[in-house]
């Protein structure tokens, strides 16, 4: 009877909150001690049906409309901002009620507010001095029946029971299991959307039109839907039920995980949650873009992003520009001092980034090819251009940014180079943000400790110590230092690391991926998840500048068919290299199959691996600064990428092995590998390019045949597999040499080719040998090929040692230091450096 009382107060506006609260809490406490607290709710559950001319508000009891098992509500949710709410669906019976849909994209309303269903079927949210917030325009549709289903879905029904309207096809960034996102339709949450495009793919948007994640069945059809089902397989379905695209959650068909929902997410990234039981809490098990940094506008505009050590953030390029707002680094940054770039004509500079990219989803304007200084000049005198990324992968590609909005992403696993125009000289990140790279540090620390010699006291010396310590600790705990470490490098140079990093993103040196001559090679996660290989060097003497001087050397390589340098340490005793990681293995896996099973490279893809393998070589002899001998061509060392495009690894490492000690050659120098050995090796005479021309043409006479031309098989006739087979060649037998699980899927024209293109590879004289940008052209059908004279036959190659091969430190030149070395034991093991 109280309780009746104090609604009456309605008339009342000013003690109505008051009362209405009051209500509640009495309500609650007379009922819950004799029924309990569910059966409150259950007053308003009314089997899940809304009666027409209903009415909710904050104000009152009547917050929501539950479904049939009160598993979710429809209404009034606090929004988390006291005292204000959202009006939308919610689960209501989890600790964390997750909204699901909510009226008006979520728009916060004050306690006065109201949502009725009219008794035209028009739903209707209204704020406090009764103005249209949101409303279904379902005013005229003949609407009789209105219900929340026990799924989370809420129905306007007409008199034939038809759905007028429902919150299912009308989402706004969640979808729920049962949920079917049709074509046409989307999740929303400005300025990021995600939708079913009728070719068949699922997309997210940056304001509608740059498209930065893409996936899908390429299957035209508007008939296909995208839904989430129970187990956690989240799929786009045509209208037989077939399954055109799927991903699955990690918790997939996982028992304890009892809801599922796909959300669109404040940060642009598409995600879905489990609500675990056990933990009582959601969990992602799966999310889009994998990678953050690669949201398009998630930095908002001159934003950029990088990753510190507990995750994506971001920062301002440099001190030319300051955060919008510095509580929310989200909103991007402004120019410092903030005019108009184009108001700057006469005092503009390029800021240089290093490791950068500007997002660019499609590009969006015409990319050129030119070299690093091009891509920055013609930036500069572009009156359009605001910035530029030239791609540091080998495609010497220049994109420029001339739109008003720039998304950048840096990172030491990003090859680019990136300019932006700024008003002023271009600054560099501030230096109170910027951690002072570890070899600087080192200088000051011992700068110090003269000074404190000469002052002599024990007591200062107690106390420097323990600031060097302070420091080195600091130092090595800090993921960051890499970051900005590589802002202290000249272009192209690689990032340093320490030590601790690479044993943290090795996770203690745990997952090793191979071995070889240089040593043992571990997979290694970077904070960005990029995916590294790390390589362990063995046995290097070399002191830390000489390291650092060849690191140099190998990293100025940018070739799409070089395995790309990231970055090294150097650290006492330690000297690691980083690479980027190539899942598919090498080549020798794919050519010399060890099961039935394994994948078989078709003769398309084997002619586009020895090209890709002949250019990158080309390139290591002709085009580079410094010509670098690779000395170590073989299948293991011949990398391939996620579409089977060849990357040579490896390279340049001769040359760190540079031997200054005679006592301990045998145990530095480094080994070719036998069977690829060009025969100058044993002749001790020099090496040069010529004898990675031999090593290629054996790799290229494996890739036609799939057999090691040093195994003594029967097919040969007990003869070395390259004799055999050039007196099949002479025979006209070309299809004994070819492997045979090509099948005979092969163009005779180009396997032709390439088999003499081995033969002259493999010639006794080195000058016979052609150079390998004349073999690139020779396989492309560009240089007409001679008839090969015989190969001379190296019967005594594969019973010898294996062979060391040293570049001394003047330069390119190559002598063989030691023929007579006891075999190792890894010369004849596969030298595998990824897998
Ligand atoms: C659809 O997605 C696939 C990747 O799953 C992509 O290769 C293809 O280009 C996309 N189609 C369109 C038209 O964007
Ligand atoms: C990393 O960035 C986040 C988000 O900007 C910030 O909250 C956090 O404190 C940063 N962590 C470190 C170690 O700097």
């Amino acid at each position: 009877m109280v309780c009746v009382k104090l609604t009456l107060g309605e008339r009342v506006p000013v003690t109505r909150f008051v009362c209405s609260r009051l209500y509640k809490f009495l309500l609650l406490c007379l009922v819950s001690s004799t029924f309990g607290y569910d059966d409150v709710l259950a007053e308003g559950s009314n089997n899940g049906t809304v009666e027409l001319g209903s009415v909710l508000r904050p104000s009152e009891q009547l917050m929501l409309w539950y479904s049939t098992e009160r598993k979710f509500g429809l209404g009034f949710h606090p929004s988390g901002n006291d005292g204000l709410y959202v009006l939308g669906i919610a689960y209501s019976d989890i600790k964390d009620p997750a909204l699901v849909w909510s009226a008006g994209s979520g728009i916060q309303i004050g306690v006065q507010s109201s949502f009725r269903l009219d008794n035209n079927g028009n739903l209707v949210l209204q704020d406090e001095i009764g103005r249209v917030l949101w409303q279904s325009n379902t005013g005229n549709s003949g609407v009789v029946s209105a219900v929340l289903e026990d799924n989370g879905n809420f129905v306007l029904k007409n008199g034939n029971s038809t759905v007028v309207w429902d919150t299912f096809t009308n989402p706004t960034d969640t979808l729920l299991v049962g949920q079917k996102l049709a074509v046409g339709r989307r999740l929303e949450l400005y300025p990021y959307s995600f939708s079913l495009e009728p070719y068949g793919n699922l997309t997210l948007k940056w304001k509608g039109n740059i498209t930065y994640w893409n996936v899908g069945a390429s299957e035209s059809s508007k008939t296909l839907t995208a839904s989430l089902s129970n187990e956690g397989l989240f799929a786009i379905s045509n209208s037989s039920g077939a399954q055109l695209w799927v991903t699955r959650s990690s918790d997939y068909t996982d028992n304890s995980t009892t809801l599922r929902r796909i959300k669109l997410d404040p940060d642009g990234n598409l995600r879905s949650y489990g609500w675990h039981e056990n933990s009582q809490s959601w969990h992602v098990g799966w999310s889009a873009v994998e990678d953050q940094c690669l949201v398009y506008g998630w930095c908002g505009n001159f934003g950029m992003c990088v990753y510190n050590d507990t995750g994506p953030t971001c920062t301002c390029p440099s001190a030319n520009f300051v955060a919008v707002d510095p509580k929310d680094p989200q909103q991007g940054c402004k120019r410092e001092p903030d005019i108009d770039i184009q108001e700057c004509s006469n005092n503009q500079s390029m800021l240089e980034l290093e490791h950068t990219e500007f997002l660019s989803y499609p590009p969006e304007s015409d990319d050129f090819y030119g070299g690093i200084s091009d891509c920055e000049e013609n930036c500069a005198k572009s009156g359009s251009c605001i910035a530029a990324t030239i791609l540091n992968d080998g495609s010497g590609m220049c994109r420029f940014k001339t739109t008003n909005f720039t998304s950048a992403y840096q990172s030491i696993t990003i090859p680019s180079t990136s300019y932006i125009k700024v008003c002023g000289e271009p600054q560099r990140v501030p230096s109170s943000t910027m951690p002072v790279a570890p070899s600087s540090r080192s200088i000051k620390v011992s700068v110090a400790g003269i000074v404190v010699a000469v002052v002599g006291t024990l007591l200062f010396l107690a106390i420097i110590e323990t600031a060097i310590w302070w420091f080195f600790c600091r130092n090595n705990s800090g993921g960051l230092s890499a970051q900005y470490t590589l802002l202290d490098y000249a272009s192209g140079a690689p990032v340093q690391f320490s030590y601790e990093e690479l044993k943290r993103s090795t996770k203690n040196f745990k997952e090793k991926v191979g071995s070889g001559g240089f040593g043992t090679v571990y997979k290694g996660t970077m904070p960005n998840r990029s995916l590294v290989a790390v390589k362990k060097l063995e046995g290097i003497e070399q002191g830390d500048k000489q390291f650092r001087m060849e690191v140099a050397t190998i990293s100025s390589t940018h070739h799409l068919n070089l395995v790309r340098l990231i970055g090294f340490c150097s650290e006492g005793r330690h000297r690691l290299l980083v690479y980027e990681f190539m899942k598919n293995t090498s080549l020798d896996v794919f050519l010399f199959p060890s099961s039935e099973k394994s994948r078989i490279l078709d003769w398309e893809t084997r002619l586009n691996i020895a090209l890709g393998t002949a250019r990158g070589i080309a390139y290591l002899h002709e085009e580079c600064r410094d010509c670098i001998i690779h000395c170590d061509i073989k299948p293991e060392n011949i990398l391939l990428d996620d579409n089977l495009n060849a990357k040579v690894s490896d390279f340049g490492l001769a040359k760190l092995n540079n031997v200054r000690d005679h006592r301990n050659h045998t145990l530095n120098s480094i080994r070719g590998t036998r069977g690829y050995l060009a025969p100058e090796w044993l002749a001790n005479l020099p090496i040069t390019s010529k004898s990675d021309v031999f090593s290629y043409g054996m790799v290229l006479l494996e890739i036609i045949s799939g057999k090691r031309n040093f195994d003594i098989s029967v097919t040969s006739g007990r003869r070395k597999f390259s004799t055999w087979a050039f007196d099949e060649f002479e025979k006209g037998n070309i299809l004994n040499i070819i492997d045979e699980k090509l099948g005979g899927q092969i163009n005779a024209e180009q396997v032709e080719r390439a088999i003499q293109v081995s033969f002259w590879c493999i010639q006794e004289q080195p000058s016979q040998r052609p150079s390998m940008g004349k073999v690139v052209k020779m396989l492309e059908g560009l240089l007409p090929i001679e008839k090969p004279p015989a190969p001379k036959p190296f019967e005594g190659l594969q019973s010898s040692a294996s062979i060391n091969c040293s570049v001394s430190a003047s330069g390119s030149m190559v002598s063989v230091l030691a023929a007579s070395a006891p075999p190792a034991s890894s010369s004849s093991s596969a030298d595998v450096f990824l897998s």
